[in-house]
């Protein structure tokens, strides 16, 4: 199963794509997580990203095309693989689908999560105060989520003109909101 996950900032795509991997067996590719370890281990894509996460601005596509096409170039993803976090702008879900179609995997399902706005800044509020992420504060949040509707909002419109769009309410628990997007997934794969 080849799935992408779409949605705002705090939507909850790291929280299903973890839970998804079990499930499924497949590995989950969150372009976030490999930008975080990158500047944890200062290496040059990290040191070159660090300020634009810090800003919550996105890295520019040319960098992230690179990056996706090295992960999706790896063994683990033969048998399928969940990206959260990827593509975030019409660019990078045009290279995406480029890069797929020359692999023979092309993207089966996007997943777009949707919650509240004023949900998603009480989310990353308490996850603020419990991992102090860089870019989980007050003004970078809002910053990120400006950049999310300008930006990659667009994308589910990608998907939902090449018709493997299907949109899942992501509030209440997060087993309630696994359950919707697994039936999704399944009623997607048997249409
Ligand atoms: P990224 O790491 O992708 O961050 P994001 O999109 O801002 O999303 P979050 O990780 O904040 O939210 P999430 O949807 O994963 O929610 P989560 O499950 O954690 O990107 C970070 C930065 O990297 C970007 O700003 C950009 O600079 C750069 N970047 C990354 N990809 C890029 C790309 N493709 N192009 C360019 N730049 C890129 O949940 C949030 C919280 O809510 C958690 O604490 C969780 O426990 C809680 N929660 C989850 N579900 C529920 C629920 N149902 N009820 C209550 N709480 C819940
Ligand atoms: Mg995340």
């Amino acid at each position: 199963m080849r799935i992408v996950l779409l949605g705002a900032p705090g939507s909850g795509k790291g929280t299903q794509a973890a839970l998804l991997k079990d499930h499924f067996s497949i590995p989950h590719i969150s372009t976030g997580a490999l930008l975080r370890e990158a500047v944890a281990d200062a290496t040059p894509l990290g040191l070159q990203a660090k300020e634009l996460l810090d800003r919550g601005e996105l890295v520019p596509d040319d960098v992230m095309v690179n990056l996706i096409r090295e992960r999706l170039g790896q063994d683990d993803v033969r048998d399928g693989f969940i990206l959260d976090g990827y593509p975030r702008t019409l660019a990078q879900a045009e290279a995406l689908d480029t890069l797929l179609t020359e692999l023979g995997q092309p993207v089966e399902e996007a997943v777009l999560i949707e919650v509240d706005g004023n949900q998603v800044v009480e989310r990353i509020a308490k996850r603020a105060a419990e991992e102090g992420r860089s870019d989980d504060t007050e003004d970078v949040v809002r910053k990120r989520l400006q950049i999310y509707e300008e930006q990659t909002a667009p994308v589910a419109g990608h998907y939902a003109e090449l018709g493997l769009l299907t949109r899942v309410l992501g509030e209440g628990t997060i087993e309630e909101v696994l359950e919707r997007i697994k039936g999704a997934l399944l009623l997607g794969a048997a249409g």
